[in-house]
């Protein structure tokens, strides 16, 4: 027991000082905590210049060029380009860079912090992405992409042979590709539906769906926001019919995080897949998924560990090893970076 303490002890020579266990672990809860508090501290410094930005823009003493210019300082994002491109990869705003690096810092210094105070972080960002979105906690998990939601899909479904799946043929091959080796695996068949390239009215696309379902039609897997051609899929529309004939619907909607006023409520969808660091700003390596609560008992995890078979809700899919905690935390501050600037939007003036 001696020995033990005293390698303990050993252990804990920081800065030329012997710690005790428990001034060790204050050690690192206090640097956990002045971490924290410069974060705080630096991105209360841009909010506030923002808001002073937009209320210069609004009394009109700054022309347009000027504001964005400003505005655009506030991302990090390198001032030799132009951002053409909010597919695959968006910019990132200077507080959730600032939020992600402080947050590794902390996973990395005090690497105890994975026990407890991490999770617990992670799981209050996890809420509030729920909120964002209008759903219940219960049916939301933080994944690391849209590829890794839709394929936890096309993996946990109970499926026969010959059953099918709908798809158009406007899929990412982030959707199209966990169906294709589900296919290969249990002999599901995927069924291309032609759907117009610029439709005029809701029903075209709705109608194209619904004359290809077959008695052995089980899902419906669809692009939200179709990358090829702008389209918005009337996800409302489609999951009203499918659920009338009993089919579950998928929503790939890769980019709507961010670029869409998102209600898992009124969408009706089964499951919607979603990048949050395509238009909302969060880091790459953070999804979402969200598994509609009556259907919850249809799916199987694709991935698990302890706990996965305790959970009641959705939780029970999001189950893994360690990860980088430091992404969740940079996603709700994402979260926060939407609503205060959607707060301060010009819309608003
Ligand atoms: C419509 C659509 N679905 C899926 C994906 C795959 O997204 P991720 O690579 O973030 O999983 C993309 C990527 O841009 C996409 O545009």
């Amino acid at each position: 027991m001696k020995g033990e303490k005293e390698s303990f002890k050993q252990e804990s020579v920081i800065n030329g000082r012997f710690y005790n266990r428990r001034e060790f672990i204050r050690y690192l809860m206090t640097g956990s905590v002045m971490t924290l508090t410069s974060l705080a501290e630096a991105n209360s410094a841009i909010y506030q210049s923002i808001s002073s930005l937009d209320a210069q823009f609004l009394e009109g003493d700054s022309p347009d060029g000027t504001y964005w210019e400003s505005i655009r300082r506030h991302f990090v994002f390198d001032d030799r380009l132009i951002m053409m491109n909010n597919g695959t990869v968006g910019p990132m705003p200077r507080p959730v860079f600032n939020t992600l690096t402080q947050w590794f810092r902390i996973q990395m210094t005090n690497p105890f912090d994975v026990y407890n105070f991490l999770p617990a972080k992670a799981e209050e960002i996890r809420q509030k992405l729920a909120t964002f979105i209008n759903a219940s906690p219960e049916e939301v998990i933080i994944t690391h992409n849209t590829t890794e939601g839709i394929n936890f899909v096309a993996n946990g479904l109970d499926l026969q042979p010959g059953d099918e799946v709908l798809m158009s043929q406007l899929e990412h091959p982030g959707a199209l590709h966990p169906w294709r080796l589900r296919a290969k695996r249990s002999g599901v068949v995927i069924k291309e539906v032609k759907i117009p390239i610029t439709p005029k009215k809701v029903e075209e696309i709705v109608d194209a769906f619904a004359v290809a379902i077959t008695p052995k039609t089980r899902i419906i897997s669809v692009g939200h926001t179709v990358y090829i051609t702008g389209l918005i899929t009337p996800i409302k529309e489609l999951s009203t019919m499918a659920r009338e004939k009993g089919i579950l619907v998928l929503a790939d909607s890769a980019h709507g995080l961010g670029m869409l006023d998102l209600d898992m409520k009124k969408l009706g969808a089964d499951f919607f897949a979603s990048s949050p660091y395509k238009w909302l700003g969060a880091p790459c390596g953070v999804g979402l998924l969200y598994i509609r609560k009556e259907v919850q008992d249809r799916l199987w995890p694709t991935i698990v560990t302890s706990g996965w078979d305790t959970y009641p809700d959705a939780r029970r899919f999001g189950t893994h090893g360690q990860d980088a905690d430091a992404l969740v935390l940079a996603l709700g501050e994402a979260l926060d970076f939407q609503r205060i600037m959607a707060r301060k939007g010009l819309s608003e003036g």
